[in-house]
């Protein structure tokens, strides 16, 4: 499957006006994507849990105009006119223009809100994202009714891909798939897809509370981190052993091994982090209290021979995960023992969730 079959070929029916309202999930990755080349192509295969809780809704009203030159749009988060994100979708709306031809015949007034708060270290692009490009298949399937909705669903993925690669893994749920691999039927570089196989039962409802660690402005971008997997000594390795991960990964979550899921979990989350302790210019985006929060879940495990385990996404915040068995005493344990490592003893309680939903007579304003 190539990019073309994404392009427009048929006539649109043009509508006057328009206007959809999506929900859609953020993602935290288990075998983690961390490094691409252009046009926002990974360089190993990913797979997240789709998350529940922490999610973008967004609005966008669609007003029919002359064909413009460059894309009309206005911004508004949280109720406000918002600017400083406006580069970032305009970039987005650029790349994804040759797929979307329409975006120049419609002014689009995007409103937009994120269940979780601004500036608390947890990415909102891959929410933020994914819920404009299910705003704009919204609209193409309008313009072109026969469009099935599995082409729909690929479409929306495979364009919040290219405004961030994460995004494309908050599509659907409850875990999803982000770049080509021979064991994981369907698979592509272009979209998600869907873990095609039947999940042990031990996954299901799993938990992630995350631990706001550190809510100011990440010192290195994911976008400049991503670039630094050029010329990095360990990349080759590193894109080859995430790949021999999500194979063992595949086993591991239909057979219920949940050791051997811990021990990757954990390996990933490190692993990620080690790439940037290694690349030229190196950082570190774990804070003291992230190394803090760590020794106290492998002292609970061992000491309570529980199954919580921690990831990290490029930041200093915890992902907690635990199975839903053992939600009462591992949250006990949390607000006992974890919440004082957190900024303002702030986390979120979250668990896996199933994607985007379309919220139809719900405006956001
Ligand atoms: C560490 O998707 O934010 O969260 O494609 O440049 O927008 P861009 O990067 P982004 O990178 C996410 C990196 C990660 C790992 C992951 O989610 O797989």
């Amino acid at each position: 499957m190539d990019a073309h079959q994404f392009l427009v070929n048929s006539s649109l029916q043009f509508i006057e006006k328009a206007s959809f309202t999506w929900q859609t999930p953020s993602n935290i990755a288990l075998v983690k994507y961390w490094g691409k080349s252009e046009p926002q192509i990974p360089k190993n295969a990913s797979i997240s849990f789709t998350l529940n809780n922490c999610h973008t809704i967004t609005t966008i009203e669609f007003e029919k105009i002359e064909k413009s030159d460059s894309v009309q749009f206005d911004m508004y988060f949280e109720g406000k006119k918002n600017e400083d994100f406006k580069p970032k979708i305009a970039k987005f709306f650029q790349r994804i223009a040759e797929y979307c031809p329409y975006i120049f015949e419609y002014k689009m007034i995007i409103h937009s809100q994120n269940s979780f708060p601004h500036s608390s270290g947890i990415a909102s692009s891959a929410s933020g994202l994914s819920a404009i490009a299910m705003c704009l298949t919204s609209l193409e399937q309008q313009l072109i009714p026969a469009l099935n909705s599995d082409f729909v669903t690929k479409k929306a993925s495979f364009l919040a891909r290219l405004g961030s690669g994460s995004a494309s893994r908050s599509i659907e749920g409850p875990l999803v798939v982000w770049g080509n691999h021979p064991e994981i039927e369907g698979s592509s570089d272009l979209f998600a897809v869907p873990f095609p196989h039947t999940i042990h039962s031990i996954f299901e409802n799993y938990q992630d509370v995350i631990l706001l660690v550190d809510k100011g402005e990440k010192q290195v971008s994911s976008t400049v981190g991503h670039e630094l997997m050029h010329n990095h000594p360990f990349a080759e390795n590193r894109f080859q052993q995430a790949n021999e991960n999500l194979t063992k990964l595949s086993k591991i979550l239909q057979n219920g091994d949940i050791k051997n899921f811990i021990n990757l979990v954990e390996s990933e989350a490190l692993t990620l982090h080690a790439m940037m302790l290694t690349s030229n210019p190196y950082f570190i985006l774990m804070k003291p209290n992230t190394l803090e929060i760590i020794q106290k879940i492998w002292k609970y495990r061992s000491e309570n021979q529980s199954n919580i385990c921690f990831t990290l996404d490029a930041g200093a915040n915890v992902h907690v995960l635990f199975p839903e068995n053992e939600k009462q005493n591992v949250l006990q344990f949390i607000e006992n023992e974890l919440a004082s490592f957190c900024h303002k003893n702030e986390y979120i309680c979250d668990s896996v969730g199933f994607g985007a939903k379309k919220l139809e007579n719900i405006k956001v304003r």
